[in-house]
Formats: structure tokens, sequence, C-alpha cells
């Protein structure tokens, strides 16, 4: 499906639950947040007939994420289903995960294609800082899980922080020399409890320049339907990507809207904008009606996010959108 910037949207990031078994500094403030009650969280049932309506109009890949997407119950039968759908080819996962150890065969069993695994630092002490309380050895478990059940490419996370992981990249670049990684480091958005951190920001240009990545390294081999620009040294396994929401934004060439758990529709991550899905499935509407909903959500996409010059004031968290 077209938007009015005649970009095609065809990727749906679908979050099932808020809520985390993590509570990382960036997302969460300390005390957590109000979780949105269970009465308002979408039904696996529901979840999947939209899939179903989207994919008549062009949606192809779905990306599940949460919160924690791993914590929520059922899950296992709700990919099964959702990978069977007709028309979706790319059935993906965003996790922190904690629960891969047990869990990566299982998700490749149900029909998952491949994982993107937060995974901030390598530093027990640090990973435990961030998170509030995580035990980084299930994340690095739950990684080389996921490269044995086949879950590829496995791509790895890492949100940029000046006074906290920055100084580390060095060593994730050695985890994508060795490994059949990629490595994504990510501009820190100013979403939720990041808003105020400014001084944390780094740039992309500068992460580029700690690691001496070259432009004649780029390459557009790695699969993937998101943002990121990929760097491949000559002899690694893996691979480097960039994620610049910020300072080079991707706008121009989006290919996705969101719903929220509560089955809001969002045509833009940086935009308060909803379009209420829920209340159309529950008030009975026909799939025709429902497709109106989301022509008029894709059509109302923004040209681009205002991140670098607004403050985010938005009444919910990245963990409440999925990312
Ligand atoms: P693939 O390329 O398909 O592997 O997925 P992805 O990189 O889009 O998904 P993932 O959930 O791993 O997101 C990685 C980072 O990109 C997260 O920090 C997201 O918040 C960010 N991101 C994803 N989509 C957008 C977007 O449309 N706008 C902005 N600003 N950031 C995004
Ligand atoms: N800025 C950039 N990325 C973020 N994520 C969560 N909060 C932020 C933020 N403020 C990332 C998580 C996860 C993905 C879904 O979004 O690390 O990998
Ligand atoms: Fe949980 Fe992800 Fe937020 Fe961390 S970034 S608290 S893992 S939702």
């Amino acid at each position: 499906m077209q938007d009015q910037y005649q970009r095609q949207i065809e990727y749906l990031r679908i979050s099932v639950t808020d809520r985390c078994n993590l509570r990382c500094q960036y997302c969460m403030p300390p005390e957590g947040i109000q979780w949105i009650p269970h009465e308002s969280i979408l039904s696996f049932e529901e979840i999947l007939r939209l899939m179903r309506i989207s994919t008549q109009f062009g949606f192809r890949r779905f990306r599940i994420t949460g919160g924690e997407p791993l914590v929520r119950k059922g899950i296992l039968e709700f990919l099964k289903e959702a990978a069977q759908i007709s028309g979706v080819e790319d059935l993906m996962l965003t996790t922190n995960g904690i629960l891969l150890p047990e869990m990566a065969f299982d998700l490749k069993k149900a029909g998952v294609k491949r994982v993107n695994i937060s995974l901030d630092t390598l530093d027990a002490e640090r990973f435990r800082e961030i998170t509030r309380g995580g035990d980084v050895r299930k994340v690095i478990q739950g990684v080389f899980r996921s490269l044995e059940a086949g879950l590829a490419p496995v791509k790895i996370n890492v949100v940029v922080v000046r006074s906290s992981n920055f100084q580390e990249l060095p060593q994730f670049l050695e985890l994508a020399r060795n490994y059949p990684l990629h490595i994504r480091f990510i501009e820190l958005m100013p979403i939720g409890t990041s808003s105020e951190r400014r001084d944390d920001f780094v740039p992309i240009a500068e992460m580029k320049d700690v690691l001496g990545l070259k432009e004649d390294m780029a390459t557009r081999a790695i699969p993937g339907g998101g943002p990121a620009e990929y760097y491949q040294p000559e002899g690694f396994k893996g691979s480097i990507g960039f994620i610049s929401a910020i300072s080079r934004h991707f706008c121009s060439t989006c290919n996705r809207v969101r719903l929220t758990a509560d089955g809001k529709l969002r045509p833009c991550l940086h935009s308060s904008h909803e379009i209420d899905l829920c209340a159309a499935l529950r008030s009975g509407q026909s799939d025709e009606e429902i497709a109106d909903c989301f022509a008029s959500a894709v059509w109302q996409k923004p040209a681009q996010h205002h991140m670098q010059d607004e403050a985010w004031n938005d009444v919910r968290m990245m963990s409440q959108i999925g990312g």
C-alpha cells in the first residue's frame, strides 16, 4: 500500500505486550510503568485477524515486539498461526533475549524466520545497571542458541550511550569479526526516560570514526526491511550496522506502521497520532471497514519525524510502542 509520499508501506510492527522482564534505564522509569489493563490488550485472535486483513493490501513483513514479546502467555501458539497466514512472507521478533536459551528452537519450529536481540553491553555489571537487574549470561546464551536454531541472520541491537557503553564498541566489533552476528549500533532517541539525557547522545559519524570503518566496506547483502546500513570489513563473519535515527533520519524510505498492544495503529514512531483499531474490532466492524481504517492510517503517515528539535511529549514509553 502506498502513502501520500509514494512510500510503499508493507511492514507491520506488532507489540503484543507492554510488559517486560527487564527495566532498561533508557526505556522505563525505575518504578516501572502502569501496565495496560488486560482487557484492553488485543487478544491473539484479534491480532491474527488484523494480520490477515493487512496482507490483503500488501503487508508482508511482520515484526513482533513488546515490551518483551516472549513473556506473553501463548506466544508460541500465536506465532505458529501467524506464520501460516498466506501472505506473511517474513515473521520476525525483537526480543531482549532473556528467554531465548529455552525458547529459540521452539520459535524456529513455530515458523519465526529471525530474531533481533537487544544487548547493550557484554559486561555483566554494566548489564545489571542498564537493565536494572538483568543477567547478561542468559542473553549471550540466547544469542548462540538462536544461531544454532537457524534464526538467521541474528542481529544485535546496541543503543549507544556515551556515559555507559560507548567505550565497548571495539569489543562488539570483535564479536562481528568472529561470529555471524550483525551488530547494529543505534543512536539514542530522546524518547520517554532518555529525553533528558542529551549529553549521552553519540552520533553515528563519531561511532564510525572510532571503529575505523570506511565507505568501501559498506554492504547491502544483509537481509532486512529496516533502516540499518551495514559494513562488512574483509574477513568478518558478521557485520556492523548503524541506525541513525536522529543524525541522518531515514523517513523518506520508511516502509512501516506500528500496532500497539492495546490495538492502536501508529503511522509513525514519533507521532502520538493513533487510529483505534481495537474499537473498530470490538464494535463489530467488517473486514472491509477495518481495511479502510488501515488505509487511512497509512495515508496519514507524516513525511518525517522531528525528534531532533522537538521534545518527546508522548503518553507512551518506548516499551509501549515496541521500538
Ligand atoms: P530489520 O531491519 O527487519 O531486521 O528490523 P529493524 O532494525 O527495523 O527492527 P528492530 O526492532 O531491531 O529495531 C532496531 C532499532 O531501530 C530500534 O531502536 C527501533 O526503535 C529503531 N527503528 C525501527 N524502525 C524505526 C523507524 O521507523 N524510525 C525510527 N526512528 N527508528 C526505528
Ligand atoms: N533509543 C533507541 N533505541 C531504543 N530502544 C529502546 N529505547 C530506545 C531509545 N530511546 C531499542 C531497544 C530495542 C529496540 C526495540 O528499541 O534497545 O532493541
Ligand atoms: Fe524491556 Fe526492551 Fe524496554 Fe529494555 S528496552 S525495558 S528489554 S522493553
